[in-house]
């Protein structure tokens, strides 16, 4: 095992995207940020320089970081922010992952230009993939470009009623070939900033897939191409041959390539966010456009009348309010091996999401819309503003403010939750170690619903089942897959939907569990499970790193 180490420089750079240079704050000045490539059993060690005038966090997102919650990087949850001018070092292990993860930064809506993929390759020796060896390996970040300060962007949601959206959806970065200076649309225009992926004929890529947008959950396509999926969230899959993929935000999906078209041809790969069918307000189509582009092997010199046209070959997108592909493709998903269930489940947990403009007094005539909010079983969570829960956890301080969520129950599931009169507090549930949890997340099941792709820090956790509908304890429980159900650390909850998840207690700490939708997280749809400490030392958090940053002005600092 080896000790992989970096150095994150965050500054504020100008970057040029639809012809103009906006402001972004990036790690080392790239956008997506670095990739960190370690092999299993590897330690890690990040530097992260704080050049830009926001106080930020480093979360490693879906590393599960055993016995060592305080390197989660969740702002407010387990540390106060690196302050501007300030560094830290993060330290970690990467033990029993391998695939695609990703980091981010975890303070307000910074992580849509400070984020990167993190890819795990296996220990170096006889086992290795469990799939034909890929001829190269393809980071896909796909995220968006937003023209607008990214902590006031938080700010307009949680204090003035504003929903934004970004200008354009992004790969790797940029934001594809559809945008020119003079257009805001324009198939034809000339390529700009386009994103060319050059591939050999008869070669097999593996393609490692990053969902880094704030909001939108993202197909992918590739004309004339299939994908096969054999991992997601740095777990095997049974490998899932497909021609589209879907993505949420938080997620990531290992997925080989064939290139067995046309040699000599070029191909679109389109990213196209989904949209539900009832937004709040009226999303315009989002896409990023790519081109796979065979470069000619040994390839016999084409014939003039089979001379192939400039313009790439285009895939047929779904509906961008068509939310049944993305249904199928999670249905699909199944652990490459059988595993040994945990059976008896000690707790079970009901979380019914909503997210909306919210009726302060309830009721349907409701007069007075307060500000946005979202909630888990009608409360609202709040980020401490002083002290970090884990923090507050470890020494013993857990008090004022603090509330415990409600389990909640499918019969407390209410129709027309956007009116539900909700309430705000920095929500906690507490575990014991080596508890087995199962939790039913609802989706609202009202007219204008949306999915929730919900994240827990820290744990991988099996996917029991997903279906459409209210959750019916009596009827769904028996679709659970006991045998080989993915294991993921982001469960997408389907619009109109639940899904239903398993896992057991065994890292102590505080573990932020959120929609990793950044206007669901930033609006309150989030609890933080705190997990207690086993009986023995091997199962009880260590104290923090020496050079933990303290908050002073958090508030302050988020506003800077
Ligand atoms: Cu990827 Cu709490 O986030």
């Amino acid at each position: 095992a080896a000790l992989v180490e970096h150095t994150f420089i965050v500054s504020q750079v100008r970057l040029n995207r639809l012809c103009n240079d906006t402001l972004v704050t990036v790690v080392n000045g790239q956008l997506p940020g670095p990739t960190i490539e370690v092999r299993e059993g590897d330690s890690v060690v990040v530097h992260v320089i704080n050049k830009s005038p926001h106080g930020l966090t480093i979360h490693w997102h879906g590393v599960k970081l055993q016995l060592n919650c305080w390197a989660d990087g969740a702002g407010m949850i387990t540390q106060c922010p690196i302050r501007p001018n300030n560094n830290f070092t993060y330290r970690f292990d990467i033990v029993e992952q391998e695939g695609t993860l990703w980091w981010h930064a975890h303070v307000a809506s910074l992580r849509a230009t400070i984020h990167g993929a993190l890819i795990i390759r296996p220990r170096p020796g006889p086992s290795s993939y469990p799939f034909p060896k890929p001829e190269k390996e393809i980071p896909i970040v796909i995220g968006e470009w937003w023209e607008m300060d990214l902590v006031e962007l938080d700010m307009r949601l949680r204090n003035g009623n504003l929903f934004d959206v970004p200008r354009a959806a992004t790969i790797n970065g940029q934001t594809g070939d559809l945008y020119n200076c003079s257009a805001h649309v324009d198939f034809a225009g000339a390529i700009k900033e386009s994103n060319i992926l050059n591939v050999e004929h008869g070669k097999t890529y593996l393609l490692r897939i990053v969902n880094a947008a704030l909001n939108s959950e993202y197909y992918l396509k590739i004309a004339g191409h299939k994908f096969t999926v054999v991992g997601a969230d740095a777990n095997y899959v049974k490998p899932y041959t497909t021609d589209v993929i879907t993505i949420a935000p938080g997620e990531t999906v290992d997925a080989l390539l064939v290139t067995d078209a046309h040699p000599g041809g070029r191909y679109y790969m389109i990213a196209m966010a989904y949209q539900p069918p009832k937004p709040a307000k009226q999303f315009p189509l989002f896409l990023s456009r790519g081109i796979v582009q065979y470069y000619d092997n040994n390839a016999s010199p084409r014939k003039e009348e089979e001379a192939l046209p400039n313009t790439p070959m285009a895939p047929e997108m779904p509906d961008q309010h068509d939310a049944v592909p993305s249904f199928y493709f999670y249905g699909n998903l199944t652990s490459l091996q059988p595993h040994p269930l945990p059976t008896i489940v000690d707790e079970r947990l009901f979380y019914a999401l909503d997210a909306g403009y919210f009726c302060r007094e309830g009721g349907s005539s409701c007069q007075n819309v307060s500000n946005i909010v979202a909630t888990i079983n009608n409360v609202s969570f709040q980020l401490p503003e002083t002290t970090p829960l884990l923090q507050a956890h470890y020494y013993n301080n857990m008090k004022s403010g603090i509330g415990t969520l409600p389990d909640g129950s499918p019969r407390m599931f209410n129709y027309s939750m956007s009116l539900a009169p909700t309430s705000k507090a920095t929500s906690v549930r507490k575990l014991r170690y080596n508890t087995t949890v199962e939790i039913v997340f609802q989706s609202p099941v009202i007219a204008d619903s949306y999915s929730n792709p919900m994240h827990l820090h820290g744990h991988d956790f099996f996917v029991l089942a997903q279906g459409f509908g209210k959750f019916d304890e009596k009827k769904d429980v028996k679709t659970y897959n006991l045998v080989d159900p993915p294991v993921r650390n982001t469960v997408h909850v389907p619009i109109y939907g639940w899904a239903a998840i398993r896992f057991v207690t065994k890292n102590p700490g505080v573990w932020y569990l959120h929609c990793h939708y950044g206007h669901h997280s930033s609006t309150g749809m989030a609890v933080a499970l705190v997990v207690e400490n086993g009986p023995t030392l091997d199962t009880t958090l260590p104290p923090p790193p020496a050079d933990f940053p303290s908050c002073d002005n958090y508030i302050s600092m988020l506003a800077n």
